[in-house]
């Protein structure tokens, strides 16, 4: 009874304080079973979204990819396009990027030391001013950065265009860096191709997709990258050293929308 009586003071301060322990277990229960971060992605989230017959239709064009060796998974494309141009360009290199472009393509690629050599998309269309490129491509030239659909403008670059742009990319052995978040944002009847798709560039392009975009869950900031492990390697040591992993439990979900209810979502 004394014991009690000389405690009780201690009772406010317990009761909140086991609550939070519990809630705490509760909640990573649900979420997800911890069992430690894994950098290029959980192999439960990687396996479902890289195996599924559908995702392989709708996410990867049809594209093969082996999900142990050439798939990443990142904090949003963001995180994924500062690790490409840090895992792959370095001071001296060349990137070309069509302008206008999405914002944080120039801060980020300067951070490598490559220099950018801007290339203006022909107005009224937004054609690829074929001749341009072509003059552009120098001994220097590391990446061609290709956005597709293309943010700000909403244009889909042409087959004509992605010939021409592969042509350059084998004949001068460059790498393609294709942001490809918004391909499922296409509409009148006009189709989405990915320069990976095309003969010879599975071997040189890297694709990044984003699940903010797919799904609308922009701050979930869940990305992913497909590419040949040879570009992939480098790229992985950078996102290491950036963000290490992707939360665990935003993996989970994410591959669960992928994998169960991806034709609701697209
Ligand atoms: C073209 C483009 N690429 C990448 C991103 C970033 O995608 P995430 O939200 O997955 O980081 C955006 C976001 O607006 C974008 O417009």
């Amino acid at each position: 009874m004394t014991f009690i009586c000389t405690h009780t003071r201690y009772i406010p301060l317990v009761v909140p304080l086991l609550g939070l322990w519990f809630s705490d277990r509760c909640a990573a229960n649900c979420l997800w079973p911890q069992p430690g971060p894994c950098p290029i992605g959980r192999p439960a989230w990687t396996r479902v979204v890289f195996l599924s017959p559908a995702i392989l239709a709708l996410l990867l064009q049809g594209i093969p990819v082996d999900w142990a060796t050439e798939t990443l998974v990142t904090v949003g494309a963001t995180e994924g396009l500062a690790a490409c141009f840090l895992g792959l360009l370095n001071p001296g290199d060349e990137v070309i990027m069509f302008d206008p472009m999405y914002d944080s393509y120039v801060s980020m690629a300067r951070r490598s030391g490559a220099a950018i050599v801007p290339v203006r998309l022909r107005l009224p269309d937004f054609s690829v001013p074929l001749e341009e490129l072509a003059a552009a491509v120098g001994p220097q030239t590391k990446m061609i950065m290709l956005n597709s659909p293309h943010n700000p403008s909403g244009k889909i670059f042409t087959r004509t265009e992605l010939e021409a742009i592969a042509d350059l990319c084998i004949r001068h052995d460059v790498i393609a860096l294709c942001d490809e978040v918004y391909e499922h944002l296409v509409f009148g009847g006009a189709k989405h191709i990915s320069l990976r798709s095309l003969p010879g560039m599975a071997e040189r392009c890297v694709r990044l997709g984003s699940a903010g975009k797919t799904f609308s869950f922009t701050a979930w900031k869940v990305g992913w990258m497909t590419g040949p492990s040879r570009l992939l390697n480098p790229i992985i040591k950078a996102h290491q050293f950036l963000v290490f992993t992707v939360p665990s439990s935003l993996q989970r979900a994410v591959a669960h929308g992928l994998d169960r209810e991806s034709e609701f979502y697209l």
